[in-house]
């Protein structure tokens, strides 16, 4: 006779929670659910709901292999292959930066100053999650936005595509490192930019502890000159776009002061802050 699997749902969570949490992760319990609701394609709820049911050895092998990806420090949203940003789904892949809730500041500040015949340029864009909401939010109010969504890394600007193809906008992407391979007949256009770019300085990070920043692109993470290296860059050449009204910027408040400071030095007024995210004002 066959003997039943005495692993359930309650055990293999338990279980799970357990090994996360002596790694210290912090979210075990949720985190081995997300994933165990994941390897099983059903909700969290039903996992809530039935307790008592055996996992077959082909979702324990499945389930197991996910949590030692997660004991490895791997990012959920890299396990799950997507991550809610401003309420929405999106698709992360290991090419881009897994969003964070202190980017939903940016679009907070870009609605309140947005118009209609805007023209957005969102640089260093990663899996599109600032230019598609900007686009998304100003729908909703009648605003029918030119978007266009930047990066220098052509793997990233393939997973913003598909997302972009997801929420079926129509946005047009654009390979440059900052605003220097964007035609100047685009730049002249641009009413609005928003960038959340690299503002970590490799030093402040521990590189010999397991971190999860350590499974995230190098190069959507770190910048020279205490993280401030390209922002300062982007401001500068920001300088020479002749329809630009506002620039959104996400960055440590630690940096905040450095950046008014450059900012002023080059025509641009802060209008507000609001958590990581200032929003410049120009001259126009
Ligand atoms: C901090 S991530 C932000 C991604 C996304 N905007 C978000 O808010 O989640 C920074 C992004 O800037 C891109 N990047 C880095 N250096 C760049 C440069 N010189 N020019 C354009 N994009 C750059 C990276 O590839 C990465 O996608």
């Amino acid at each position: 006779m066959k003997t039943p699997n005495k692993i359930n749902i309650k055990i293999w969570l338990g279980a799970s929670q357990m090994k996360l949490s002596d790694q210290k992760i912090q979210t075990a319990r949720l985190d081995a659910e997300l994933i165990l609701a994941y390897a099983l394609k059903v909700n969290r709820t039903f996992l809530h709901a039935h307790p008592d049911k055996p996992l077959t050895k082909q979702a324990i092998f499945h389930a197991n292999n996910l949590i030692n990806r997660r004991l490895k420090r791997v990012p959920l949203a890299y396990i799950l292959g997507g991550k809610e940003f401003y309420g929405r789904n999106f698709v992360v892949t290991e090419n881009t930066l897994v969003p964070r809730p202190e980017s939903e500041n940016n679009i907070e500040l870009f609605k309140k100053v947005m118009q209609s015949r805007d023209t957005l340029l969102d640089v260093g864009t990663g899996c599109g999650i600032l230019a598609i909401t900007c686009a998304l939010e100003a729908l909703k109010n009648d605003i029918n936005l030119q978007v266009f969504a930047s990066d220098i890394s052509s793997e990233a600007l393939k997973v913003t595509k598909l997302n972009a193809s997801n929420k079926k906008l129509d946005i047009t992407f654009l390979h440059s490192n900052l605003l220097e391979d964007i035609p100047q007949k685009i730049l002249d256009g641009i009413t609005i930019i928003t960038a959340n770019l690299p503002y970590v300085d490799k030093k402040w990070v521990d590189q010999a502890q397991p971190n999860e920043l350590h499974h995230e692109p190098q190069n959507a993470l770190y910048a020279q000159q205490n993280g401030l290296e390209l922002i300062y860059k982007l401001v500068s050449q920001a300088k020479a776009l002749p329809q630009l009204r506002y620039l959104i910027l996400e960055a440590d408040p630690e940096q905040h002061q450095d950046i008014i400071n450059f900012g002023k030095n080059h025509d641009l007024e802060v209008t507000e802050i609001s958590g990581y995210c200032i929003l410049f004002k120009t001259a126009l």
